[in-house]
């Protein structure tokens, strides 16, 4: 079957180990064959600063257009602090500079934490950006990983079965809710 929808996921973890990054690639392996996800780049950006936006346009266009091109959105933080990553909000910002790719995109965020309360702060803090930004956000189900060290192993494979169970319950959800506005922006 060919791809038909694209999914774009804005990660909010740098880190070679980060169990966030491991967490869309546990879902992309969920994903059905007519579905394809790309994890969008923007650690090379500064925070953003007003002053150099001039010379990043470029880069700029580009991830807005990767964003601008997707179908739904996938927001992946980590929980620090009780809220979401400074990182994911630079990205977001740096997305919504001169224009705004969230606007009428469905989009949910999930988050992996430390704590057993696996990111729901996190999660609960993203929800008023994206709202702000006018994205169509999806209530749920919900996925966070609680306790997130232990639901992969040393080669960031899922091995948790219950998060492997709500990843299969929240994927077809989320793409259920990306067919509500497909062709609407
Ligand atoms: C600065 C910092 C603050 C953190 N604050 C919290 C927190 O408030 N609640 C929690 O459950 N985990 C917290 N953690 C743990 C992270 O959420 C956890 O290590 C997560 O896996 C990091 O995401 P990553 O693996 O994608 O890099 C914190 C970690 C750091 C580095």
């Amino acid at each position: 079957m060919p791809i038909d929808r694209t999914i774009v996921a804005i990660p909010g973890s740098l880190r070679r180990g980060s169990l966030g990054r491991a967490l869309l690639n546990a879902i992309s392996d969920s994903l059905p064959e007519h579905v394809s996800m790309t994890i969008l780049e923007a650690g090379d950006l500064p925070v953003y600063d007003a002053d150099v936006v001039t010379e990043w346009s470029v880069r700029i266009k580009d991830i807005q257009n990767t964003v601008q091109a997707a179908d739904g959105i996938i927001v992946s933080t980590p929980e620090y602090n009780g809220s979401y990553s400074g990182y994911v909000k630079n990205t977001i910002d740096w997305l919504s500079y001169g224009t705004n790719p969230f606007r009428g995109k469905p989009s949910v965020a999930v988050a992996v934490a430390g704590g057993v309360a696996g990111g729901a702060d996190a999660v609960s803090h993203l929800l008023p950006v994206l709202m702000r930004l006018e994205s169509p956000y999806m209530p749920s189900p919900r996925l966070n990983v609680p306790s997130a060290g232990s639901a992969f192993d040393d080669s960031l494979q899922l091995t948790d079965e219950t998060v492997q169970r709500r990843i299969d319950s929240f994927v077809p959800a989320f793409l259920a809710w990306v067919e509500r506005f497909a062709g609407t922006v």
